[in-house]
């Protein structure tokens, strides 16, 4: 898989199970939680903590239209927390995320796309290359959401509010789509106990993700008074790595771009055989959390 990212906290754990579950082929970064510079020595930092052979390309440091909506509440200013990483062996192998993106689909047919930040590169690819969309194995897509759970806004997810165009062109695309959205990933949650038994097992990584996991505790405890928080993008790998612990429907999806209210809304068609649009995407509604769970704390303690 090719992973799109910007990492973030959750990124981090994402990758940290790509790392133990996928074969990682290589790795791309937007701006998102943070500028682009960050996310992208984030992924070349994470990188060189796993020991990953991969490259990083570094891609867009906004959306195609509009200005960059930032998430450093969530993820802190430089975007990993308050965890400081090593410094990295090496820096991005190129600026041009997109190129990357075009030819590696190319020389490798049948590779999945996980996009788990705002999808400006993946739009910009495809526009592009169109013919990236049938490449690729699927599209499996940390972003979005059904049955109107919101948290940029009370209709949209982030990735898909920090750029709605580039949302809108992926769900577009025709490409094998797999949506992984707020709805199913607020199932799988992890914190203060989590880090705690992160903090027992005494290497960088395990070290690396206690920090993450109290930061996100610490933010979650202060927003919704509980001491654990959603995992989103380890949702999106691990759907790829092990799809049977995901139960994903066929749907019809779309962007809203006008709404006053909804701009950044992935409205999804649950009429069933009402629905006015044939389906566009596989939606991810149901997932054993608890396997889910274990799956990311033995890529921890494996690292
Ligand atoms: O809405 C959650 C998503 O936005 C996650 O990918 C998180 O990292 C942020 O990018
Ligand atoms: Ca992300």
């Amino acid at each position: 898989m090719i992973i799109d990212c910007d990492p973030g906290v959750d990124d981090a754990m994402a990758i940290i199970a790509a790392a133990r579950w996928a074969d990682l082929v290589g790795i791309t970064t937007v701006a998102g939680n943070v500028p682009l510079e960050h996310t992208t020595a984030n992924a070349c930092r994470l990188r060189s903590m796993l020991g990953l052979d991969v490259e990083v390309h570094a891609g867009a440091d906004g959306p195609l239209v509009g200005e960059q909506e930032f998430a450093r509440h969530v993820h802190g200013e430089t975007g990993l927390g308050d965890v400081v990483l090593p410094e990295p062996d090496r820096g991005p192998d190129s600026e041009d995320a997109v190129a990357y993106l075009v030819e590696t689909t190319r020389s490798e047919e049948g590779l999945h796309l996980v996009p788990i930040g705002p999808l400006t590169n993946v739009a910009l690819a495809l526009r592009a290359d169109p013919g990236l969309a049938h490449r690729v194995a699927s599209i499996t897509l940390m972003g979005g959401s059904a049955l109107g759970v919101g948290n940029v806004s009370a209709a949209a997810e982030f990735n898909a509010f920090a750029d709605p165009e580039a949302a809108d062109q992926v769900f577009r695309s025709g490409a094998k789509l797999r949506m992984l959205g707020l709805n199913l990933t607020h199932q799988v949650r992890m914190g203060a106990i989590h880090a705690a038994e992160c903090q027992t097992i005494g290497s960088p990584v395990g070290d690396a993700m206690a920090g993450l996991l109290e930061f996100y505790t610490v933010f979650h405890l202060a927003e919704e008074d509980v001491a654990d928080g959603p995992v989103h993008d380890p949702c999106a790998v691990l759907a790829v790595t092990h799809p049977e612990l995901f139960t994903l429907e066929a749907r019809s999806v779309q962007v809203e771009l006008a709404g006053a209210h909804t701009r950044g809304m992935t409205l999804v068609d649950e009429r069933g055989p009402w629905a006015t649009a044939e389906a566009n995407c596989e939606v991810a509604y149901g997932v054993d959390a608890d396997a889910v769970i274990a799956l990311i704390m033995k890529a921890v303690r494996e690292a």
